[in-house]
């Protein structure tokens, strides 16, 4: 059982453990969440389970191909360098069997437009990789191309170097089972504690005082660390740093104690458990009450 308002893509990920479903945008805008419900593609994280009909199919990367029995797009996305970072590589290759389901002889054009019009974007590739896999795992399809001959081979001198030799991670990615920060957050133990962070709001500022009095009546927060509780200097860079410096090279602190460089910059970092900081995102509307109901 789970709540009608929970997304398919919370329920994959936290309820059935299948992590290779990815959550980027967490809003419908990148693909990473894609999935097949009875062969279409949709794009789970906005997905509520009320819209889901009982008895359909949902497939995810984990149900296209495994380490040891590939899909040919899972091994054209290796070959062609699709998996870089590697987080949008599972959405795209759903996307991709959605496409060649419905469309086994696609045109570069095609699968062009499929990938545009399910919205899976990658920020690494450039994009041409991912048509190249596309195409060439259509061709071992539909029988015109052997997925030996696919595969990358070393040539026969032994020679790595200048080749396409693909790189270690790239089997994970490609088949979802590559574990990102999220991903090993769901392995944690339930009461693991949460870390909240303070971000600064203005973009410059010189701080007089930290007041951490309310931060610390909230019930459940384990501790509050600020700049007096680094330990060694409360500085970043160090001798690392571009000529065009003008300081000397410590002036970026970890978490603030004078000054604020920029938007975002970290002030209080506020270990508690996770339901203080889910509680927190509910009341911000970022995060819908509850989660889950009893697994069944
Ligand atoms: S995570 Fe679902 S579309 Fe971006
Ligand atoms: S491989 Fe990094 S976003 Fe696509």
């Amino acid at each position: 059982m789970v709540e009608a308002d929970t997304t398919l893509a919370q329920v994959l990920r936290s309820n059935l453990m299948l992590t290779g479903t990815k959550i980027g945008c967490n809003e419908g805008q990148c693909g990473a969440c894609s999935v097949l419900i009875d062969g279409k593609v949709v794009r789970s994280c906005a997905m509520k389970m009320r819209r889901i009909k009982d008895g359909a199919t949902i497939t995810t990367i984990e149900g296209i191909g495994t380490p040891e029995d590939l899909h040919p797009l899972q091994v054209a996305w290796i070959v062609h360098g699709g998996a870089q970072c590697g987080f949008c590589t599972p959405g795209f290759i759903v996307s991709a069997k959605g496409l060649l389901d419905s469309n086994p002889s696609p045109s570069r054009e095609d699968v062009r437009n499929w990938f545009s019009r399910h919205r899976n974007a990658c920020r690494c590739t450039g994009y041409k990789q991912l048509v190249d896999a596309t195409l060439d795992a259509a061709k071992v399809l539909r029988g015109e191309m052997s997925i030996e001959q696919l595969q990358f081979m070393i040539p026969e001198d032994g020679r790595i170097w200048g080749t396409k030799y693909p790189r270690p991670s790239a089997l994970a990615k490609v088949t979802g089972t590559c574990d990102y920060g999220a991903d090993l957050g769901l392995q944690l133990p339930e009461d693991t504690l949460q870390l909240a962070l303070v971000q600064a709001e203005v973009s410059h500022a010189h701080i007089k005082s930290i007041d951490t009095a309310e931060a610390g009546l909230m019930p459940g927060v384990y501790k509050i660390l600020a700049h007096k509780d680094i330990k060694g200097k409360n500085r970043i860079t160090g001798l690392i740093t571009f000529p065009t410096n003008k300081g000397d090279g410590w002036d970026r602190p970890i978490l603030c104690d004078e000054k604020v460089f920029q938007f975002g910059d970290a002030i209080e970092i506020h270990p508690g458990p996770p339901n203080v900081y889910f509680k927190q995102r509910v009341a911000k509307g970022e995060e819908t009450e509850p989660l889950f109901a009893a697994a069944g």
